[in-house]
């Protein structure tokens, strides 16, 4: 018997524990030595940690209250081995802070971050004071559909509902993180839960699609669809054209959409010809336009994804040369996405305070899903690191 064929404790090792009766995802625990900081884990844990991640597409860690902005920074870029090691100056945020800043960018609300660890973004709902936030009172709003999506539901319905029926909710965006523009998507999104709601607060998804389709999840709760999975639910034509084509997104693509408004699946854009024009966006170069494979093979399972953000989407490039525009581009797209989103393939995580959930941001769509009455309130950090790594099918 060799030393590797000692087996570990389980405080000794991580310990990774698939979900029951869910789509993707699973529970991991930590080794005693890491002092419950998954970025001091050793090299072997770490691989593992990594192999969970791609495996599972969601990991989640409770009990990570203490867990700190630096730890998470480190955490989140120590998955993407295409960053500097050395110079970290040149490693940025998923998106561009400036363009994020913009006054008509759809994303605006996500500017606040932690002062000294500018890569971790603070979202949720409320007043919330905290000198890690800087000396004032900070004001989070969580999106809701109501400001993003063509067809609303009836306020009434959602907000202040007489005790005893639930609210309704959509999905408000399904989406990769990425800015699309410049900057690759980024390997892995970390989000730390550190006040949500009570898992007895449900709200009830109304897809808004012709199945009448529905979803009972937790007040705020994440949800989260595998790319691989949609990738399967393909025909055996549609997997091939997908294979071979690309999709290019417009510039500034969160600018470019910002007088649209959204399908009522959060799935993409309803077509109106209310797009700015590109010389009504900021500068932008050709060179940084993204045209991107609609299928990343996961590095760890070999596994198919399909990953488009359709609400940025702006044209399909197909395999037999034909080029798709706008509308036809988002109506397709919107066909091959929408089985996926299912109610028996959304995994809703449904969080507890202060679970952090490590997720692949090239293997999942996720959205939002929610919203508050008035003095409810939801805090999360949420870290995302630009990789150099272009996104690649590997047949
Ligand atoms: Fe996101």
């Amino acid at each position: 018997m060799t030393l590797g064929d000692i087996p570990l404790a389980a405080n000794e090792t991580i310990t990774v524990t698939p979900l029951k009766n869910k789509p993707l995802g699973c529970t991991v625990t930590l080794p005693q030595y890491c002092g419950n900081d998954p970025s001091k884990l050793n090299e072997i844990d770490h691989i593992k940690l990594y192999e969970a991640v791609l495996t599972y597409l969601v990991v989640v860690i409770p009990g990570m209250n203490k867990f700190s902005p630096q730890s998470q920074y480190n955490l989140t870029r120590s998955f993407d081995q295409s960053l500097p090691q050395k110079d970290t100056s040149k490693i940025s945020y998923g998106h561009d802070h400036k363009i994020l800043a913009n006054e008509k960018s759809i994303l605006k609300r996500d500017l606040i971050t932690i002062k000294e660890q500018p890569e971790v973004h603070v979202l949720g709902n409320g007043e919330w004071n905290n000198p890690i936030y800087g000396n004032e009172t900070i004001n989070l709003k969580h999106p809701t559909h109501f400001t993003f999506h063509k067809n609303t539901l009836p306020k009434e319905k959602c907000f202040n509902v007489p005790e005893g029926e639930i609210p309704w909710t959509r999905f408000y965006r399904w989406h990769i993180d990425s800015a699309l523009y410049k900057l690759y998507p980024p390997l892995i999104t970390t989000l730390l839960g550190l006040k949500v709601p009570s898992k007895n607060k449900k709200q009830l998804v109304k897809y808004g699609d012709e199945e009448s389709n529905e979803l009972l999840v937790q007040q705020a709760a994440t949800c989260f669809v595998s790319g691989a999975k949609a990738f399967d639910l393909l025909s055996e034509k549609d997997k091939e054209i997908v294979l071979n084509s690309k999709v290019m997104y417009a510039p500034h693509p969160y600018i470019y959409i910002s007088n649209c408004k959204a399908t009522n699946e959060g799935l993409t854009m309803v077509s109106e010809k209310k797009e700015l024009a590109l010389n009504e966006l900021p500068p932008w170069e050709e060179q940084h336009i993204m045209k991107l494979p609609l299928v990343w093979t996961n590095p760890v399972t070999k596994k198919h994804h399909l990953q488009v953000h359709g609400c940025c989407v702006y044209k399909l490039f197909l395999s037999d040369g034909t080029i798709l525009e706008l509308e036809e581009a988002r109506k397709t797209i919107y066909q091959w996405m929408k089985p996926a989103i299912a109610p028996k393939n959304v995994y809703a995580h449904e969080w507890s305070n202060g679970e952090l959930c490590i997720f692949y941001n090239r293997g999942v769509w996720h959205s939002v899903s929610g919203q508050f009455d008035e003095g409810e309130t939801r805090l999360c950090h949420q870290c995302n690191i630009a990789s150099n790594d272009v996104p690649k099918t590997v047949e």
